[in-house]
């Protein structure tokens, strides 16, 4: 039997609940299949911890994940901590540290769930955005000078590298050849941005060489909001900028019904290092410790967390028993329900155990 050693990092706000309910669905899961086993060691590294030591995690924290298969995140952000310092003290460090560099992000609508998109159901919307995560707009380049004073300056410096940009336009190119569009969508700016993102268009051309039977597009950022919301059937995978596609996938995720069902993994295609599966969603502290935090994204993403394991009958068990529940109406607030995160989690878990 194989052993897959999972860190589970639940973290602040709602991230412990949706967690939690991922770990059963995931517990439930292994013991049907029978053919692996899930180690998971639990890290209390968050916001409450930079309150009682002033840092998120151990100054060795990636160290201490290093010999993990995958890493099971929550969410990160406190009512009272700077949202700076709550991403850059522990979220951006793993990812940067661990060279995470192809964020992924499937969005579709699922059975049961309303778009708020007139006429579009289940199958109109069916998209994966590619978001490069090492560089960009969020290198953290830049700085401030004469603080506090008339004169004050402050600059953030996207940086693009040839070997960043051709690696994750490969990564995107190779994922919309795995699906049956096989069409990619490449979004950036080069109108307004002369340089950086005119050189995203000159190494999409490139790569797009190496895969002629996929099919491609090029669309401005502004622009992709309007065909993502009048033409959602027009697109497949799509690839796009760090800053961009965070943007794009909170609209991805809203038109999909709710953030709360809106998942992301945090790849490294190459495997130097564990990846990274978290909800896209925040730790939404006006619902926190309410119990009706939607548990769907979390469960999404442990899905992508199996395959990416290699446990992909497992991941295909778990998600159409997430869409059996969701097709059942067993839905959590944000979604129009009325059940609770446990309601939830405990359908899925018994849709796993009951599927021939
Ligand atoms: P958020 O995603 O936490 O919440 C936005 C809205 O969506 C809220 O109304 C919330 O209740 C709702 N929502 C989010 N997830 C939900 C779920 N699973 N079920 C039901 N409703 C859900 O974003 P917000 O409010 O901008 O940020 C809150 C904190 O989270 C901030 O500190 C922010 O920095 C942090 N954050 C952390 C992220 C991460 O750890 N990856 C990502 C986004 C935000
Ligand atoms: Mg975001």
């Amino acid at each position: 039997m194989k052993h897959y050693k999972i860190a589970a990092i639940p973290a602040d706000g709602i991230g412990p609940e949706v967690i939690d309910a991922g770990l059963q669905a995931l517990d439930v899961l292994a013991r049907r299949d029978g053919g692996f086993a899930l180690d998971v060691t639990h890290f209390d590294w968050g916001s409450d911890r930079y309150k009682k030591t002033g840092a998120l995690m151990p100054d060795d924290g990636t160290q201490q994940l290093k010999g993990f298969d995958a890493i099971f995140f929550g969410a990160v952000g406190a009512p009272d901590v700077p949202d700076h310092v709550t991403l850059w003290g522990l979220r951006l460090p793993i990812c940067q540290g661990f060279d995470q560099y192809a964020n992924v992000r499937p969005t579709k609508i699922l059975p049961g769930i309303s778009s708020p998109l007139e006429g579009v159901g289940p199958g109109d919307l069916d998209w994966v955005i590619v978001r490069e995560n090492s560089e960009g707009e969020y290198s953290g380049h830049g700085g401030r000078a004469h603080k506090g004073l008339p004169e004050e300056v402050g600059t953030e410096v996207a940086i693009f590298t040839r070997v960043g940009v051709t690696r994750i336009m490969r990564y995107a190119f190779r994922l919309a050849q795995s699906r049956p569009r096989k069409h990619l969508t490449v979004v950036t700016k080069s109108n307004a941005q002369r340089h950086g993102m005119v050189m995203w268009d000159e190494i999409a051309a490139e790569v797009s060489r190496e895969f002629p039977d996929v099919t491609w597009d090029k669309m401005l950022v502004d622009a992709m909001t309007v065909r993502m919301v009048k033409k959602p059937r027009s697109l497949d995978t799509i690839v796009a900028t760090n800053l961009h596609a965070d943007i794009l996938s909170d609209l991805a995720g809203a038109l999909a019904g709710s953030l709360g069902v809106a998942p992301t993994g945090n790849i490294d295609p190459e495997r130097r290092f564990p990846s990274m599966f978290e909800p896209i969603h925040g730790s939404a502290f006006d619902i926190t410790g309410k119990g009706i935090a939607n548990p769907v994204a979390t469960f999404w993403t442990a899905s992508q967390m199996l395959d990416h394991l290699g446990e992909p009958d497992a991941a295909s068990r778990l998600m159409r028993a997430v869409e059996k529940v969701c097709a059942d109406g067993v839905l959590t607030p944000d979604v129009g329900g009325k059940a609770s995160t446990q309601d939830v989690t405990d359908a899925v878990c018994e849709a796993i155990r009951i599927e021939n």
